[in-house]
């Protein structure tokens, strides 16, 4: 027994220093990177696995239409990167091999299919999930998720913080002894300011007058409870936004609440409520496949589909049915946040005429529904339609 508590106290040391290392690093200030003033613009597409190639590959086919003026005068260049799959993973038992990273940096913004994470019990051995390996690699701390539904006067904006909270240790647990189990969360003061000032600049740039913060501070005191004392303090500095706080068990019920949900405007949430809200957000909205995801540091910036990698969509030889709505969706937020908005708002426009209000296909990931070819040749024509603009307008 008192080797077992000392391996744990040496493994919480270890985690303690690794930890405040990082904090160090997060107090040095780093500029934003400033789009506008590189040429080009390095776009990195990255497959993924499962269904993750496919969908990327359409993504992949609408962004070189958008872009096909800044590609031929070399302002943008879009990159294929290789191996990022789980196979690859699994080899060499790292959650993103070394040479991929090295390609990944050397890009500027990515659209990333998604990627497989090894769970207890499946196949895989218990590597990192590489989304989180990306995310803190990149130092990807906001988490951007929009979720509209203009018939139900939702327009929400969730900003989940990325890189810390119940994930940033999420591998690094302890098995202290056969009954007893130790997870680890952890909120620090430079993560939480920085996403929950990034919520608040928000609100103040798009005239948002509320701010809704999510925590359990009620219960987890010590992390959700700084949390939630510093979203009080930066409040402060921005008196013509409002301000209120939920837990998170009450929040799941009020975003299904008619009465109350359509005065969320911009919500901000450690890690793992911000997860779970925003799955539940997501399918208030048609569904996870119909939602894009923003992961935004300040060097560099990935872009996603908010679902996994269906690997049993693959499995059963399905996957020409997948729905890559979220993956161009994702695009969308990808041009839009590297300046390219006029394609941004057009991309958007397509993809809710096509795969929420019109929808004259139906994806249904199986052979009595569109492939994800078929559905984005109806988006590349809805694009190229001069009355874009003026059907979705209808539909408002
Ligand atoms: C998401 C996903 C990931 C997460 C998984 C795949 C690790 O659910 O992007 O929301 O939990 O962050
Ligand atoms: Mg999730």
């Amino acid at each position: 027994m008192n080797e077992a508590i000392e391996k744990a106290k040496e493994h919480l040391g270890k985690l303690l220093i690794e930890q405040l290392e990082r904090v160090d690093r997060l107090k040095k200030e780093v500029d934003w990177i400033n789009y506008s003033k590189l040429q080009p613009i390095i776009i990195g597409i990255i497959g993924g696995d499962g269904i993750g190639p496919e969908i990327s590959r359409h993504a992949k086919t609408i962004l070189e239409f958008l872009l096909r003026e800044e590609i031929k005068k070399r302002k943008v260049e879009l990159r294929v990167i290789e191996g990022l799959t789980i196979e690859n993973r699994v080899k060499i038992m790292k959650a993103i091999p070394d040479d991929v990273l090295t390609e990944i940096k050397k890009c500027h913004v990515l659209l990333k299919g998604p990627t497989t994470t090894p769970r207890k019990g499946d196949q895989w051995p218990n590597i990192e999930s590489a989304n989180i390996t990306m995310r803190r690699e990149l130092d990807l701390f906001a988490n951007v998720r929009p979720v509209k539904v203009p018939k139900l006067n939702i327009d929400w904006i969730f900003f989940r913080e990325n890189t810390e909270g119940a994930y940033v240790l999420g591998s690094r647990g302890l098995e202290v002894t056969e009954d007893l189990s130790i997870d680890f969360k952890v909120i620090t003061t430079q993560g939480s300011t920085r996403i929950i000032r990034l919520a608040f600049d928000y609100a103040r740039k798009n005239n948002i007058n509320r701010v809704t913060v999510v925590t359990k501070a009620n219960v987890v005191k010590t992390t959700d409870g700084k949390f939630l004392t510093i979203a009080d303090q930066i409040a402060e500095e921005y008196p013509e936004v409002e301000w209120d706080d939920w837990y998170i068990d009450i929040m799941t019920a009020k975003l299904v609440d008619p009465a109350r949900r359509s005065q969320f405007k911009v919500i901000v949430a450690p890690n793992l409520y911000g997860d779970i809200i925003t799955d539940e957000a997501a399918q208030i909205q048609g569904g996870v496949g119909t939602a894009g995801s923003a992961n935004i540091g300040k060097r560099y910036a990935m872009f996603e589909a908010i679902h996994g990698s269906a690997p049993r969509m693959v499995q059963e030889g399905r996957a020409q049915y997948a729905d890559p709505s979220s993956l161009i969706k994702a695009a969308a937020l990808l041009l839009n946040h590297t300046g390219f908005i006029t394609p941004a708002k057009k991309l958007e426009m397509a993809l809710d005429i096509c795969a929420i209000y019109q929808k004259k296909l139906k994806i249904t990931g199986r052979a009595d529904g569109a492939t994800c070819d078929e559905l984005t040749g109806y988006i590349m024509e809805t694009l190229q339609d001069p009355e874009l603009e003026k059907n979705w307008q209808c539909y408002q």
